[in-house]
């Protein structure tokens, strides 16, 4: 997303007390290097870990720490009716349980209670802390009151464990600011068909051929085209996620059920996202009762293509725009060009499935798009909701979706490729 969204907006940046607060101090300098105006309030614990001084000096506005302030009356209403969007980094526990109740003893939990404009929150803690069962349910209440409550990162911790609490990456927390004040109904007027999730495919009663996919990133692009305004039809196979506010869900099990289900929404879509990992093989001839153990003699199992959903859809195609993902290995670029081309997509999401950073059950991605038109672009590792508004944006801004184009992107951080 490109950072001149930032350019002129008033971010409040509230810095509450925990080990990680030293980092909001880097958070600040990147948000007035990109052109926001920064006012800053820090928690009377958040000043023992990091001077005010220092948030002054780089934000060039006097720092508000205290609800019961001489110099400004009522410096909790002020605070706000000034903002764009509030942004609580780091976040301890102690505040968003005080958010989440609604309760309003010091500067931070009183202005949260008086905010109008978009909160986002970037959680640091240990990591037992973030697990409680207490804070657990904060989160979700916070998350359905429509408060952006980022997950912290994985990584080692100040306690010296290891463990899920670190503060989010700058970048991401930057990218869920920018998201925030972009936050348009731009794909309004849209009909998004989105798969997901693995595909069962059947041995016999119990037993199935299936993957690693877990629905993730197709939950993500289906939550966010109706956040921004599409109408959403989810077509997902078997996971343990829960359909996104505002989507219609279908369940299918099998490649072949799936393909049913996309085909007869595809000529109402005007844009198909295939991010389901559709089982390529299937079982010839499964069993329709339990195959007993002493009834197999050892031989490999005859299996059977399943049907391309994608270049079935793609012959088919009157209007729509189709974007397809690809799992890849080894040159991904050369193995995303010829999907491109094979299934004549309008742009490919390239994924490496292999190694560390295999994007299979990852609650990040890191990602090629590949247009059709224009070169590649190489997308960093980011949250994968957060990558589906990349994506989101990036169909509109390349112009492959039929809606008249915003101006070209001028992002500093994608990195032309090729
Ligand atoms: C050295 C030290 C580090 C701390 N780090 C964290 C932290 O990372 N996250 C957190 O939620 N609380 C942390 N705490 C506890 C908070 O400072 C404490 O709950 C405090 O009441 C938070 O107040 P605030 O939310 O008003 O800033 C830490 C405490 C100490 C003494």
């Amino acid at each position: 997303m490109s950072r001149n969204v930032l350019q002129g907006r008033r971010i409040l940046l509230c810095v509450a007390g925990s080990i990680a607060a030293y980092k909001a101090v880097s958070l600040l300098r990147a948000l007035v290097r990109d052109g926001a105006e920064v006012s800053v309030v820090v928690t009377p614990s958040a000043a023992r870990f990091v001077a005010p001084l220092t948030f002054e000096t780089l934000s060039g506005r006097p720092v508000r720490q205290h609800l019961f302030a001489d110099a400004e009356p009522m410096p909790h209403l002020r605070a706000t009716e000034e903002a764009d969007l509030v942004l609580v980094a780091p976040a301890t526990a102690n505040c968003l349980a005080k958010c989440a109740l609604g309760l309003a003893d010091d500067l931070l939990s009183t202005l949260l209670l008086a905010a109008r404009c978009p909160i986002v929150m970037a959680p640091a803690m240990d990591g037992d802390m973030w697990d409680h069962p207490a804070l657990v349910s904060h989160v979700w209440t916070l998350r359905d009151r429509g408060v952006v409550v980022l997950e912290p990162e994985e990584g080692s911790l100040a306690s010296g464990l290891v463990g899920k609490g670190r503060l989010p990456a700058e970048h991401v927390v930057l990218e869920a600011v920018m998201a925030c004040l972009a936050r348009r109904r731009d794909w309004a007027g849209q009909r998004v068909l989105v798969s997901a999730g693995p595909t069962r495919e059947p041995l016999d009663a119990v037993r199935f051929i299936t993957n690693a996919s877990s629905g993730k990133m197709g939950y993500a692009v289906a939550e966010a085209a109706a956040q921004r305004g599409a109408e959403v039809v989810l077509v997902s196979g078997p996971t343990a996620l829960a359909s996104p506010p505002n989507v219609t869900s279908v369940s299918v099990l099998t490649a072949e059920e799936m393909w049913h289900a996309l085909d007869a929404r595809f000529s109402w879509a005007t844009v198909l996202v295939m991010t389901a990992a559709v089982g390529d093989f299937r079982p010839r001839h499964p069993c329709s009762g339990k195959i007993k153990k002493h009834e197999w003699n050892g031989a490999p199992l005859d299996l059977e293509r399943t049907p391309d959903i994608l270049e079935s859809l793609s012959r088919k195609r009157t209007h729509q725009v189709l974007v397809g993902f690809a799992a890849e290995s080894g040159d991904l670029l050369a193995n995303g060009r010829k999907k491109l081309r094979q299934k004549d997509l309008d742009l490919v999401v390239i994924n490496r499935v292999t190694g560390a950073q295999s994007a299979c059950g990852s609650d990040t991605n890191e990602a090629i798009f590949l247009p059709r038109h224009g070169q590649a672009i190489q997308v960093e590792r980011l949250p994968k909701r957060l990558l589906a508004d990349r994506l989101l944006d990036t169909v509109r801004e390349y112009g492959v979706m039929p809606l008249p184009s915003p101006a070209r992107p001028q992002n500093k951080e994608i990195r032309r490729i090729q």
